[in-house]
């Protein structure tokens, strides 16, 4: 299932059963609402996935918000499409049917950028995150109530695009608003890799078995 809704092109793969989880797939630069997929089915193959393709076009390749360069985001534009994006999962959650409290990000890269954003300017709205090479979206002049919300952050230490300190920095911001914050260093660079797929799979395996 998919197409449009509120601007956004997007697949939806209903849930297993009567599982009541939903992964919302955050795709990174030059992704679209396909690229998650297979690793939203390796993460919780049970759950129901939304997946939108960013709106933003830079030399052709989707992204969720703009950038001035490459770790230099175009702030305006990332607050006004974090609350889009907001309220396409909204209407969606309303459209498809899903349970509001159980909503759970996984981005990867400019994908995870957002879905930080999402946590910091909709606080309530995802039941917990996984971020995959996330960085600090901005820094909240007053930090959201995160509290108890459930982040995974997996990051390459030879990260070429993710410098560590910034990874850090949105840990502790996070953890700042009250969010339970895992952070799992990899020594790779800035591709996922199998285990840390793996680790997060066990990761959300708990949070989603401590929520029931
Ligand atoms: C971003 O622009 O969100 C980050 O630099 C990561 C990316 O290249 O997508």
């Amino acid at each position: 299932m998919g197409g449009e809704l509120l601007g956004f092109e997007h697949r939806f793969v209903p849930a297993e059963g009567e599982d009541p989880n939903t992964l919302l797939l955050l795709h990174g630069t030059g992704g679209d609402e396909n690229a998650l997929l297979p690793l939203g089915r390796m993460l919780d193959e049970r759950a129901a996935f939304l997946s939108p393709r960013g709106r933003v076009l830079e030399n052709g390749a989707p992204r969720f918000f703009r950038r001035h360069a490459e770790g230099v985001f175009d702030h305006e534009d990332l607050v006004n499409r974090t609350h889009e994006l907001a309220e396409f999962v909204e209407a969606a959650t309303a459209d498809y049917g899903l349970d509001p409290g159980r909503i759970f990000a996984v981005g990867f890269s400019n994908g995870a950028n957002i879905a930080a954003s999402l946590l910091l300017l909709h606080p309530g709205l995802l039941a917990g995150a996984v971020l995959l090479r996330a960085m600090v979206p901005f820094e909240p002049e007053t930090p959201p109530d995160l509290s108890e919300t459930p982040v995974y952050l997996a990051a390459g230490r030879s990260d070429q695009l993710v410098p560590p300190g910034n990874t850090e920095r949105l840990a502790e911001l996070l953890r700042e608003a009250g969010a339970e914050v895992t952070l799992e260093w990899q020594s790779g660079g800035h591709n996922i890799g199998r285990a840390e797929v793996e680790a997060a799979h066990d990761w959300l395996a708990n949070v989603v078995a401590g929520t029931q």
